[in-house]
């Protein structure tokens, strides 16, 4: 055990060096101009397992950016590990608001500054570090497998694909995954739930052309107010989404299960205080801050737009008006289901003056993981081991769709092991990762492996 965090501090440099390296490609999957780079990020990591020395290295060109596998099979007989991760990224605007330039990484007050130190390159950068790990203990534990993907920031649009036409190639025993939070540094959390998401952008159409706003304004309906106020009916005041069938599907939680949720520490000012607010909301009234942002479903508009936004007052009356809308989902709901569900509501809540179109966007489902598993067992007992607690399960709020359709393709569970903190502004400005953080995810995770190839005997 003290050999695995021997052999982290003794090459701890260099391996910050190393994710400095795959920092500095900006890996925007969102943004076609930077398509060359996406590649570029897949074509490092290749590099990176042929010198780990796996059996098999493998880059698989998609409709979008390419999926990268590798395996090391040690023996039919022992079980078979298989990660998943991206090396994409997120647009890191607004620039301006950085404090060093976000494909510059910089190590500062022992983090390091980067757009993806923590989502998810850094994170996945710990798995491939705990093979090397590994190889210097001797042999692998477990066979291991990875897939590392370039897409998950924008949907996961073509990893669906390809787990199905590789389903034998991909057979495991678990899914390993470090793509989330834990509650902090002193305290190990594993997060077993993860919300779902439906995700729609609306159109508000009125007069054929912007007008003048004192010569029309009073007869004819304004879509930038029309769009409001569609907004505003989607929720009532308890902070009840308004759609008809919505909540049908909800996973209901006992008081107990409830209660138990809320064992986990939270302090509630630390919350306000993080982020600069003085009082939370958005959510339902019968429900804690906390529930809101993991157990329970939302709506929320993520941009909007319409009209004049220039500098100075434009008198104008727009023609159209946009929004793109976010539900969050909780087990049990279906993300298509929902999209037509608001679509139709939606649609509904238009005045004659107006016409309403509602895109869809990707989606995805949420997902539920079970504590009684010999993955989640494994997991418990390794960060045990590296943290000197046993960690807490928890619900997340965010999503990463592909756990449900591991669940459905392959029929494999998964093991959220994140190591990151919702302080590393992950999507936004400044996005960090603790080099604590990045160190004791290199030594836990081949713990993982140990355990796990104890536990899950053939
Ligand atoms: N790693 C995040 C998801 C996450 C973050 C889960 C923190 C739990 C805690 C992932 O990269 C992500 O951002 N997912 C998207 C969904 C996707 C479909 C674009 C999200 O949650 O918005
Ligand atoms: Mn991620
Ligand atoms: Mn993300």
């Amino acid at each position: 055990m003290q050999q695995i965090r021997q052999y982290v501090e003794t090459h701890k440099s260099r391996f910050l060096d190393e994710l400095v390296d795959w920092l500095k490609i900006p890996s925007i999957s969102a943004d076609s101009a930077y398509k060359g780079d996406v590649e570029r990020a897949s074509d490092w990591l290749v590099a990176e397992f042929g010198k780990l020395g796996m059996d098999r290295v493998e880059k698989y060109p998609t409709a979008g950016h390419p999926i990268v596998y590798a395996e090391k099979i040690i023996d039919d007989q022992r079980p078979t590990v298989l990660v998943y991760g991206h090396y994409d990224v997120q647009p890191p605007d607004p620039l301006d608001l950085w404090t060093s330039p976000p494909f510059e990484p910089v190590i500062k007050d022992e983090k390091i500054y980067a757009r993806g130190a923590c989502d998810d390159k850094g994170q996945a950068y710990m798995h491939v570090k705990a093979i090397e790990v590994l190889n210097d203990q001797g042999e692998l534990p477990c066979n291991v497998k990875f897939i590392i993907e370039g897409e998950e920031e924008v949907g996961s649009v073509n990893l669906g694909d390809f787990i199905r036409t590789y389903k034998d190639m991909l057979a495991a025993d678990i899914i390993l995954v470090s793509d989330t939070s834990m509650i902090a540094n002193d305290t190990p959390s594993i997060t077993v739930g993860l919300r779902g998401l439906s995700y729609v952008e609306v159109e508000v159409v009125g007069p054929n052309r912007d007008l003048h706003s004192g010569v029309y304004g009073g007869s004819v309906a304004n879509p930038v107010n029309v769009l409001c106020e569609m907004i505003t009916a989607l929720k009532d005041e308890q902070g009840k989404i308004t759609i008809p069938g919505f909540y049908d599907k909800v996973e209901v939680l006992s008081d107990a299960e409830r209660a138990k949720l809320a064992e986990r520490p939270f302090d509630l000012q630390e919350f306000k205080d993080s982020i600069g607010i003085s009082a939370t909301g958005g959510g339902e009234s019968d429900y804690s801050p906390l529930e809101g942002a993991t157990i329970r479903p939302t709506l929320d508009v993520n941009g909007i737009w319409g009209g004049y936004i220039g500098e100075g007052a434009k008198t104008v009356l727009p023609s159209k008006a946009s929004a793109k809308i976010s539900m969050r989902l909780v087990p049990n709901q279906d993300s298509d289901e929902i999209t037509k569900l608001f679509s139709d509501y939606f649609s509904s809540l238009a005045p004659d003056s107006v016409k309403v179109t509602v895109n869809p966007h990707h989606g995805g489902e949420a997902a539920a993981l079970s504590i009684e598993s010999i993955g989640y067992e494994a997991a418990s007992k390794a960060m045990e081991d590296s943290f000197g607690k046993t960690p807490i399960p928890t619900r997340e709020g965010g999503s990463i769709p592909i756990v449900a359709l591991f669940q459905e393709v392959l029929g494999l569970n998964t093991v959220l092991m994140g190591f990151g903190l919702h302080s590393d502004a992950i999507h936004s400005p400044n996005e960090h990762y603790g080099i604590f953080n990045y160190l004791k995810g290199i030594e836990t995770i081949p713990r993982f492996h140990q355990h796990f190839a104890e536990m899950a005997k053939k």
